[in-house]
Formats: C-alpha cells, structure tokens, sequence
C-alpha cells in the first residue's frame, strides 16, 4: 500500500490548480442513468471514487467514454466524460460493489424514475458514523415508489413511473436531496422539495438536469420546485470547482506559510471557511485567476467553529481546520454537528505531539509550540489530508500510511503541494 512521506518546515509559494468537485462529479454521473442520450461532463477530476462509479454505471449497461486533454488545454484541465445510458441492461447495483462507494446508492432515483425499478444494496463507504438511507427511501416513497427492504438490499418499484409530490426533509441531507431532484426530474407533474440541501454541488446537479430538459427553481436553496419532464434528453456540462479541495489547500498554506494562487477556486463557493482562516490569520484575497492565500511567519490566533451544512462551515473541512489549530496560540474549539464519530484524527494528530480533547461533538485544541513528525494512519478521506497538513509543519519525517484514502478524493496531491515547494513525496507499496 502506498504511504506519503512529508518533511516539515517549508512554506509553500506557487499557483494550485483546482480540480472539478468530486461531490458534484459523482451525483453527474449518476444523472447520465435518467436519458437515452449522451450526458457528456468536462473537467471531471481524476480520482479513484470516479472510477469505480465509472465501473458501476458499467454494470447497469452505461458506456463510458473518457477523453483527457486536447492540444491547447492548461495542462491540468480535468477529464471529458461521454456517459451514454441507451441501454440499461441491470437495474441492480450489487453489495460487492456500492459497499465500496456510499454514493453509488444514488443510482436508485433515476434507476427506479426511468426503470420503474432498482435493486441496490444498502451502502457502506467512509466510516464515520451510521449513515443511514431513510430520507432517501422516504422522498422515494413520496413520488409513489414502493420499496421492500431484503437481504440487505432496498427494492424500488414504480411500474407506472413516478408522480410529483411534497418532500419535507426532517433534516438537511445532501445525499437525499440528489436522489429527490433526479427522481422528481423524470416524474409526472410537479414536486416540492423542502429542507432542501443548498450545497453548491446541488445547484450544479440541478442545473445540468435543467439542461436534459427538467424544469427547476430554486437549486441552491432550501426550497425547490422541480417540473418533472417525460424524457430527459442528453446535454453537456462541465463540473464546478472542488471548493473542499480549495479549503484544504487555503488550510495548508495557513499551516505552512507562505503565498499561493488557488487558481479556478470560486470565493463564493467557501466564503465561510475563507472567513474562519482570516479570522485564525491567513490573508486572503481574490484575483483574476482564483483565490490567493498567504501566511507570513506571524502565529496563528485560535478559532471557535460549529459545523453545519451550507452556506456554514463544512464538515468536510473540519478535519483540516483541527489540523490548523494544533498550532494555534490558545485554544480552539470545532463542533462537529453532521456525523457523530467524525474524529478518528484525533488520536493520529496526538502521535505528532498535538493536544486534542474530545467530549461528545465538541474538540477542544490547545494549540502547541511544535508538532514533530511521527508515522501516522489515515481512516478516512478528509481525516488523511488533515495528516499531511499537519506534516507539513511538523519537525521532520511524518509517513502517512494508508494513503488509498486520499487517492478516493484528491487528485496528484504530492504533485500540487510538491510544485509549491513542499517536501512530499509519494512511497509505492
Ligand atoms: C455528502 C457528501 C459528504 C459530506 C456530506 C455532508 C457527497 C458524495 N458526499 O454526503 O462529503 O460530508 O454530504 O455535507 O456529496 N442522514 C440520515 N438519513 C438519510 C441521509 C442522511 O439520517 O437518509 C443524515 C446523515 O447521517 C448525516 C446527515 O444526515 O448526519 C447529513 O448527511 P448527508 O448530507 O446525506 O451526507 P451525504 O450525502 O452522504
């Protein structure tokens, strides 16, 4: 298994590219499943959770075509997909291959919604915390779907297609949103979305669905009125920029100093993480090309954070941010309010000399004079990114195991930061 090796103590100066967004790559790919026609999505980034959705759209009978850069393209321009679902030959998405990638149970919507039918194994995916399906299964229900649960997998039926409805989420879920907009999008009539999830990744699911022809207001906010279209049709679209790649980047250069051009970022798709690192002492400002993030040799002031859904702090930064603080003067506080058990970097963050206190959703950091460089394991997507951050301003070697964990989420990593001028590299086996 591949390990990351980081030595400490090196500002990072330079210009970062920022991929497309994973969280909105996958729901897109997912989209592809609702029309005959060709779905085709630019600047999908290269990362390993896009290819196993890749395989698993395979299986349903979804032919993919990937083509990389053409002449004239930045040099790292993301990927072009051609996803066409004119034949579905397998309405079910089987265990051995949704337990590897919690988001593949989003194929249920438009498999069901076009299909009349899905089978899909319950999820597995990043371990932090029990993340249930229910909403999902509700807003289903809701549109007129009838679904048993059996042997660990959920079957959706809806022979006579689906009917628009009201959908009241008891709890803002991203996830469930996803499923609910693309169900709506191929069902009779008219639904109402409410509690929606406001993610920016929603609104660019909703606006690529608008372009296969399903009628939508209000993406992007907690109330959403879909008019559902009897065939989508096929359309282009090119994925938002990755702003939890954004934020962790920004972090980093907070952690190790120095100036850096986050080129692509969007401000607005962060505002409230970019507020927090001001707040801690990183400065930050716009241009033409992106976000630019600098830190001189002057200490960091602590910070107290809740996450929450958007437009607040995302608990997908949350990690990151602890990793920041470490080296705060004084002492933080991170709530975490959307996944119980989403601390499993704590204890690796102590092994480099951090001072971490949990009780319930709260940690309490007491910021340290120095971090020094130790093996460490990464759990889970964000949790590993927060140890290489760490590392960067740790005294010496930090080796971070596991790495398979960063591969899902980050694209070339130790090349972004490396070109910056980080002493980071990549160790096979
Ligand atoms: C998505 C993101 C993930 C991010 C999370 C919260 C993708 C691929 N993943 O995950 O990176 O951390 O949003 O911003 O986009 N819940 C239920 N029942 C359900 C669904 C969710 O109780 O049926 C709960 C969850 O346990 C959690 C909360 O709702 O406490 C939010 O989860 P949700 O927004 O659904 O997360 P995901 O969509 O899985």
């Amino acid at each position: 298994m591949d390990r990351i090796r980081v030595l400490g103590g090196r500002p990072l100066r330079g210009s970062i590219a920022i991929s497309g967004a994973k969280n909105a790559a996958l729901p897109l790919m997912i989209a592809s499943l609702l029309s005959e026609e060709t779905l085709v999505l630019d600047n999908v980034p290269r990362l390993a959770d896009v290819a196993q959705l890749q395989h698993i759209l395979g299986n349903h009978g979804v032919d993919i075509m990937v083509s990389g850069k053409r002449v004239g393209d930045n040099e790292n321009a993301g990927q072009t997909l051609q996803l066409s679902a004119k034949n579905i030959v397998d309405t079910t998405a089987p265990y051995h291959l949704v337990s590897k990638m919690r988001a593949s149970f989003w194929v249920i919507g438009p498999l069901v919604a076009r299909m009349g039918e899905a089978k899909v194994s319950m999820p597995g995916g990043c371990a932090i915390g029990t993340r249930p399906v229910d909403f999902h299964l509700d807003a289903l229900r809701a549109l007129g779907a009838e679904i048993d649960i059996e042997q660990g997998y959920v079957l959706a039926r809806a022979p006579r297609g689906l009917k628009g409805a009201r959908i009241t989420f008891p709890k803002v879920s991203v996830g469930a949103t996803h499923t609910a907009l693309m169900a709506a999008s191929l069902a009779y009539g008219e639904t109402l979305i409410e509690n929606a999830a406001c993610e920016p990744e929603v609104a660019d699911v909703a606006a690529c669905l608008e372009k296969m022809g399903a009628q939508i207001e209000g993406a992007g906010t907690a109330t959403v009125r879909v008019q559902g279209a009897k065939k989508l049709r096929g359309a282009r679209h090119a994925v938002l920029p990755d702003r939890i790649e954004t934020g962790t980047y920004a972090i980093a250069v907070a952690m190790a100093g120095g100036d850096v051009v986050l080129a692509g970022a969007r401000p607005e798709l962060l505002q409230s993480a970019l507020d927090i690192l001001k707040q801690a002492g990183a400065e930050i400002g716009v241009t033409n090309e992106g976000i630019r993030v600098k830190r001189d040799g002057t200490g960091l002031a602590p910070i107290e954070v809740e996450t929450a859904p958007f437009p607040g702090f995302p608990t997908d930064l949350q990690a990151q941010l602890m990793a920041l603080m470490t080296r705060a003067r004084g002492t933080s506080k991170i709530v975490e309010t959307i996944f119980e058990n989403r601390f499993m970097h704590v204890q690796e963050l102590a092994r480099l000399g951090a001072r971490i206190h949990l009780n319930g959703d709260t940690a309490t950091i007491e910021g340290v004079e120095r971090l020094k460089g130790a093996p460490v394991m990464a759990t889970d997507l964000r949790a590993s990114v927060s140890l290489v951050i760490a590392g960067l301003a740790s005294e010496g070697e930090t080796m971070v195991h596991r790495v398979y964990h960063l591969d899902r989420g980050f694209e070339r990593l130790e090349q972004k930061l490396a070109q910056c001028g980080a002493a980071i590299e990549r160790v096979a086996g």
